[in-house]
């Protein structure tokens, strides 16, 4: 839990509600949050489901590990303090996304269970935190390697990799569990949608 450093800051109440904003969009907000290893698949089908909820008219955002350490975490590394501040952040952009009525999908690989959990409780478990696991053993993940940063790793380049030099602890009770090695991004995708539909997410 980060401490609170500031002192004489008081809550500021907002005119507009989340619910105001729901009933503008027509739909509900919540967060994807899409765990595992690198190359498992995150940013694959979190792209596809975001493509697949726009088009039917939801208002979502992607909030993508890569592109985010470019600007807003660009002060973060790889060593576990970092990883851990940079999940907070995360955990918090989502949490005002979905404030903003945002519907958000988040790729990070978030290897830590106690970081995700904190993520997790900023929606007070109100069922709009979604853990996805995007479940893929490291040795395919390897051989996908789409980015060259497996092949990095082993060669001692890359220092704290996850899955080689750097843990991941997978979720004990994801949401929804994606098997990437077994299935196919279509399937893994409509399994997402299944998922929202039968928990009155989003409708059929
Ligand atoms: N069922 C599947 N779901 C998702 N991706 C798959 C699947 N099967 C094969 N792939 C391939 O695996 C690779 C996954 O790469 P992707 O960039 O999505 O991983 P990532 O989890 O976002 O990794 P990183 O943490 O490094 O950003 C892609 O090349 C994709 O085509
Ligand atoms: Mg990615």
């Amino acid at each position: 839990m980060t401490e609170q450093k500031a002192t004489n800051i008081f809550w500021q109440q907002a005119p507009i509600t989340r619910n105001d904003r729901e009933r503008q969009t027509g739909h509900k907000a919540f967060t994807l949050w899409f765990t595992g290893h690198s190359a498992s698949g995150k940013s694959t089908l979190a792209n596809a489901t975001e493509k697949a909820l726009y088009d039917r008219g939801c208002h979502t955002y992607i909030l993508d590990g890569d592109n985010i350490r470019h600007g807003l975490n660009k002060d973060l590394g790889f060593a576990p303090d970092d990883r851990t501040e940079n999940i907070r952040r995360i955990g918090e952009v989502a949490n005002l996304l979905r404030q903003c009525g945002v519907l958000n999908m988040v790729a990070f690989i978030s290897p830590y269970r106690s970081d995700r959990r904190g993520a997790r409780e900023l929606s007070q478990d109100d069922g709009t935190f979604i853990e996805v696991f995007v479940d893929c053993p490291v040795d395919v993940c390897e051989q996908r390697d789409p980015k060259g940063i497996y092949k990095k790793a082993r060669e001692g380049i890359i220092k704290d990799f996850t899955g080689i030099s750097a843990p991941y602890e997978p979720p004990e009770n994801p949401e929804i569990h994606l098997q990437t090695d077994k299935h196919s991004p279509e399937e893994c995708i409509q399994m997402i949608i299944d998922y929202l539909i039968r928990n009155e997410l989003i409708s059929d």
